[in-house]
Order: structure tokens, then C-alpha cells, then sequence
């Protein structure tokens, strides 16, 4: 694994910590809550869409576990959520799936010391970086942790959560096309993704900006765009469709605002040949 060094550096804020803000945590700095509520004066319903977004990962991840049968799960990008009073993927997982692994994994050197710091023994953060897919799958925890000696098997289907991580990305394509390079077929990647498509012109420019404040831009991509992630993948039902209105049988079913969209899709990879780009995608 070869990531570089980053500093603590508190003097911006920080995804994790914008995002503990909105999920009613305690563990955000100044700078952190300064770029949720200038955020927040865009779109009031920030706080709201994020807690949809955090309880979609974690319905999604343990409708995939039960359906699927699989029983690793990597949760990357997964932020500051100790003292987030909503069930974690973790523990939806294992409420879905007791004698599933659940590894989590980010690439904010804050999320690591501060997940350290609570001591959770096996369930600490996992420094990984999903544009670096090795810092994942061959992180050497893997191989050399006794208590995941013999549990993850990558020659076998995974489920990769990336509960809004891909709008921190430059590249969130190149990422889908190593996941799909790398991943065994049958694996399920768990995605959601800010969007511009639906919200107006100035909302998107004002939160795009308050994230400027921070250590990372967020982009806020197309319906579209965010569809052509999952090209060669297949959608299981209900496809791609804001947070607050995905689950498998229609029964979860929230406000959706138009102030600030976030969608959601839990995306299989396929065995076989890949299709062309824009071939087949499940419409929104
Ligand atoms: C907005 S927070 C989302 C946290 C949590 N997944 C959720 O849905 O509430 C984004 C997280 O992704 C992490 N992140 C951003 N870019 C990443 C990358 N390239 N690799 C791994 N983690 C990344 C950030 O450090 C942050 O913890």
C-alpha cells in the first residue's frame, strides 16, 4: 500500500465531519459545521437528505446480504458515524447477516485517529482509498489480521457500499471501471450520488461553493452521468432513484426535495461480456 501521508490539518473542514454535522453528531469542528449550514442556507433539507442517505446504505447493504447471500461487506468513505444516532451499515448488516464481515474503510487520516482513539478493536477504520483500489483489496490487514485470517475471499462476490463518496471523486467512472475490472462477478456495489439534475442552477452553485470552503469539492452530477456509472452493471429494482424512495418492493417511501437530490442504486456485476457504454440502463 503506498498512500501518502496527510497531515491533520483542522483548518478546513472535512466530507466527514460536514457530514456528522447533518446526521446530528457530535464529532465536527468549526470549519465542519461553518460548510453545513452555509450548505444548509442552499438547501434546508440537507440535514434531512443525508440521514435518507445514511438510512439507505444501510437498507440497501442488508436487503443485499439477505437476497445475495453475501457475506463481505467493505464500507468505503465511512466517515465519522460513532456517535450518529441512525443504524450504521454495520449494523444493519449484522442484524441482516450475524456471520457477516463488515470492514470499513476511509481515506481522511481524522476518521482513522478518531476511530482509533475509541479503540474498536476489530472494527476499526481501514485506511483506503477507493481511486487506489489495492489500498482496499489488498490492504495487508487482510492477510495478517488473525480475526480476518480466512474470512474475506475476493474470489468471491463482495459488497462495496459507497454511500456519497463518488461526488468527492474527479473520476467516479475510472472508479466504477476498476470495480468492475477487479470485483468477482455477482458482487454489488452500493452507491449514492449528489445530483444537479431537478435542482436549480443557483441552489447547486451555492452548495458547490460552500463545500469549496472545505478539503474537498463535491461535484454534483446528471442523472445521466450518475446512470453511466453502472454500465455493465445490473440494477436490481427500483434502479436509480433518489435515497428517500429506494428499496426493492416500493415500501420505503420519504419526501423527496427538490433543494437537494441524492440518488441511490445498489448496482450487481454481471458474469459475462460487458455491454457498450449507454447500451442498456435502467431509466430513472
Ligand atoms: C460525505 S461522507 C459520507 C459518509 C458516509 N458514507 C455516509 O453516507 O454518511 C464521505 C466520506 O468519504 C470519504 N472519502 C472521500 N473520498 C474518498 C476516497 N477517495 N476514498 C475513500 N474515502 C473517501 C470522506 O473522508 C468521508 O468520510
Amino acid at each position: 500500500m503506498n498512500l501518502p501521508e496527510i497531515p491533520l490539518d483542522f483548518d478546513r473542514a472535512r466530507p466527514a465531519g460536514v457530514y456528522n454535522y447533518y446526521l446530528d453528531g457530535k464529532t465536527w469542528t468549526a470549519k465542519d459545521r461553518e460548510t453545513a449550514e452555509a450548505v444548509i442556507q442552499n438547501a434546508p433539507e440537507a440535514r434531512e437528505v443525508a440521514k435518507e442517505n445514511f438510512l439507505f446504505a444501510g437498507r440497501a447493504a442488508s436487503w443485499v446480504v439477505t437476497e445475495f447471500g453475501i457475506r463481505q461487506v467493505f464500507d468505503v468513505g465511512v466517515g465519522l458515524t460513532d456517535d450518529v444516532p441512525l443504524d450504521s451499515v454495520e449494523t444493519c448488516v449484522l442484524q441482516a447477516a450475524p456471520d457477516a464481515t463488515v470492514l470499513a474503510f476511509d481515506n481522511d487520516e481524522v476518521v482513522l485517529v478518531h476511530a482509533r482513539a475509541l479503540r474498536r478493536g476489530y472494527r476499526r477504520v481501514l485506511r483506503g482509498d477507493i481511486t487506489d483500489l489495492d489500498s482496499i483489496l489488498n490492504h495487508p490487514d487482510l492477510t495478517s489480521r488473525p480475526d480476518l485470517v480466512g474470512r474475506i475471499d475476493l474470489t468471491k462476490p463482495i459488497v462495496i457500499v459507497l454511500a456519497a463518496v463518488l461526488h468527492f471523486v474527479d473520476d467516479a467512472a475510472a472508479v466504477m471501471a476498476q470495480l468492475r475490472e477487479r470485483l468477482a462477478p455477482g458482487s454489488v456495489v452500493i452507491l449514492s450520488h449528489a445530483t444537479e439534475t431537478g435542482t436549480s442552477a443557483k441552489r447547486v452553485a451555492g452548495m458547490t461553493k460552500a463545500y469549496e470552503r472545505g478539503n474537498s469539492s463535491i461535484i454534483f452530477r446528471s442523472v445521466e452521468e450518475i446512470a453511466a456509472l453502472a454500465d455493465g452493471w445490473d440494477l436490481p429494482s427500483p434502479g436509480l432513484v433518489d435515497v428517500q424512495l429506494w428499496s426493492p418492493d416500493g415500501s420505503y417511501a420519504k419526501e423527496v426535495h427538490d433543494s437537494v437530490r441524492v440518488l441511490g442504486m445498489a448496482a450487481v456485476l454481471r458474469s459475462g461480456p460487458v455491454p457498450q457504454p449507454g447500451g442498456d440502463r435502467a431509466a430513472l
